[in-house]
């Protein structure tokens, strides 16, 4: 027999999916599954550094202008109650992760919680725990995590699609009623049964070739999502964060935007800094200005990269506030209290996602999506810094909240449409895998990266529907591990990212374009919400 039954099934243990977590566990008698398809801790949280954004020092900040910088960052299409409802409970969530015993960094001479600034913010406002607040966060609530014992790990077990009622086809109301989870270690497929799914799989920016983030992040929610029927808004907007490391050795490290709250500069190879020429906040501008500035620096002086320069603090400041920057910088013998850090722009952020409500509800019935896989509302054309833990936190428990009102005496009925593997047959082309893995990311980044154009989308989707193809014809032949799952994904994110970036025929946040440098507002005021296909 194989179908496991849980009242809950958590796709993903980042914040969103341990909060989510730990808020439904405090009901003993709710059976929890969290699966994590790598180990319990990777995924984008984990490397998270500036910190989170709330209003905590009710004096010289306040939840209105908290309200404002967002809305400012999202270039006009912030949803109005989805910020609300995030930042009105910024200060409840901070609480709740302290509680549950995290610990942020204090001020030396106040001992209070120090509070520092990143891009977009007016004010002080972003709690952090020196410049490893992921870390923090992951695994403080992972220890928790395992204090339940209603909360079951799935390590190293990938969620391949949903289930819905087997009438899903027809009727007009869809209802998830689990989800097919693969065993990467034994390749072996399982058959989980759940009164709720949650999706918490985090962003998309593997879909780039350079990205900040680690390799989960292949947007398997918003694909199986898409799969299963679910509206998808906004995947044109893709934030790339100005400062990663440049250096052949470092995969994917990133250079906290708060280096720049503390006054680090961009400069020209030269030593010249330019932010100045593009936005009056400089280096404080928000992400989108800030990374198309650097890009098109490195374009006009044809660089590889630009310098990002903290050497204006003093090493202790900078050891005491920055202590994984220096140590990592310092391994590829880059001293950055000393000297400056050769840094270029990476994808970062998936701003749209699957579409839910306040609760996290998406349009199928007992699915939730929270996290960096949802679209709340909140981010519009551009995240502003550290708004992303906030949203995973105060979602995540809206969502647990809902889902406990709902739970009601459930007796798992393992009637699930049985995992059929018995036409396929091993693979000897796993090259076919790597290739278009490789090709993908890489046309991606140079037709559908900072700066677009419509010849280049126009490129990209020749290749996405080439390569559609061709990963349908592999799936449906050979049996499937990890690494195919994650392509079939990331080409169909691929597809909803061109699409939607084909469609906004205007500049807005972090979408722009050659061919249409200008925002319309007559025109495109709006989300961009694509349906799939009946
Ligand atoms: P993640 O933390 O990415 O977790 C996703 C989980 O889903 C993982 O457990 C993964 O294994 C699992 N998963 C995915 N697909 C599957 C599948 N098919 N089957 C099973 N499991 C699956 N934001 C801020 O607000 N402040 C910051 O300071 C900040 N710094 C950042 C620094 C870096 C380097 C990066 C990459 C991001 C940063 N962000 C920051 C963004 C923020 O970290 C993420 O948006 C947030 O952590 C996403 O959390 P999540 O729980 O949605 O997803
Ligand atoms: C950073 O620390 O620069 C990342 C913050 C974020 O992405 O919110």
């Amino acid at each position: 027999m194989n179908t496991e039954c849980y009242d809950v099934v958590i796709v993903g243990a980042g914040a969103a999916g341990l909060s989510v977590a730990l808020d439904l566990a405090k009901q003993k008698s709710t059976n929890i599954a969290l699966i994590s398809k790598g180990p319990v801790h990777e995924g984008s949280t984990f490397y998270a550094q500036g910190g989170i954004a709330a209003v905590l020092d009710e004096v010289n900040d306040s939840i209105e202008s908290h309200i404002q910088d967002t809305i400012n960052a999202g270039a006009g299409l912030c949803h109005q109650d989805s910020v609300q409802y995030t930042i009105e409970n910024g200060k409840s969530a901070i609480e709740w992760a302290i509680n549950h015993g995290v610990k942020f960094s204090t001020d030396d001479e106040t001992d209070e919680y120090h509070l520092t600034r990143e891009g977009g913010h007016t004010h002080r406002r972003v709690i952090h725990a020196a410049d490893a607040t992921g870390k923090a966060i992951s695994q403080t609530l992972l220890q928790q995590v395992k204090q339940h014992s209603n909360i079951k790990l799935f390590e190293h077990h990938l969620a391949v699609d949903l289930i819905l009622t087997p009438d899903a086809k027809q009727s007009q109301v869809k209802q998830c009623i689990g989800l097919y989870l693969l065993d990467t270690k034994i390749n072996h497929v399982i058959e989980i049964s759940a009164k709720f799914t949650v999706l918490a799989t985090g962003g998309a920016s593997k879909v780039y070739l350079y990205t900040s983030n680690p390799d989960s992040s292949t947007g398997d929610g918003i694909a199986m999502a898409w799969r299963a029927g679910c509206r998808i808004a906004n995947m044109e907007f893709n934030q790339f964060h100005p400062t990663c490391l440049y250096h052949p050795e470092a995969k994917s490290f990133l250079v906290t935007e708060a280096l720049r709250g503390e006054g680090a500069k961009l400069k020209l190879l030269d030593g010249t800094p330019f932010m100045h020429k593009f936005d009056e906040r400089e280096e404080l501008a928000p992400r989108d200005i800030v990374a198309q500035a650097i890009d098109y620096e490195m374009k006009r002086t044809g660089s590889d990269f630009v310098y990002l320069d903290i050497t204006h603090k003093s090493a202790d400041f900078i050891k005491e506030h920055f202590p994984t920057i220096y140590k990592q910088c310092l391994k590829f013998g880059i001293d950055i209290t000393k000297e400056y850090i050769p840094v270029v722009p990476a994808a970062h952020y998936t701003c749209g996602g699957i579409m839910t409500d306040l609760n996290g509800q998406t349009d199928i019935q007992n699915l939730y999506a929270i996290g960096e896989t949802a679209f709340t509302g909140l981010h519009g054309a551009n995240r502003m810094a550290s708004n992303s833990l906030l949203e995973c936190l105060v979602f995540g428990r809206a969502a647990a909240k809902k889902i406990t009102s709902e739970l009601t005496d459930y007796n798992c009925e393992p009637i699930l449409p049985p995992w059929d593997d018995s036409r396929v047959t091993g693979s000897e082309e796993g090259v076919v895998v790597t290739h278009n893995w490789d090709e993908l990311r890489r046309f991606m980044w140079n037709y559908v990266g900072i700066v677009r154009k419509n010849n280049r989308l126009l490129l990209a989707r020749h290749r996405i529907n080439l390569l559609k193809r061709e990963i349908d014809d592999y799936y449906r032949q050979y049996l499937i591990n990890a690494d195919l799952i994650e392509l079939r994904n990331l080409v169909t994110v691929a597809e909803l990212i061109i699409n939607s970036a084909m469609q906004r025929k205007e500049s807005r946040g972090l979408h722009y374009t050659l061919d249409y440098p200008y925002k319309d507002d007559k025109k495109f005021l709006k989300d961009t919400i694509l349906t799939p296909p009946p």
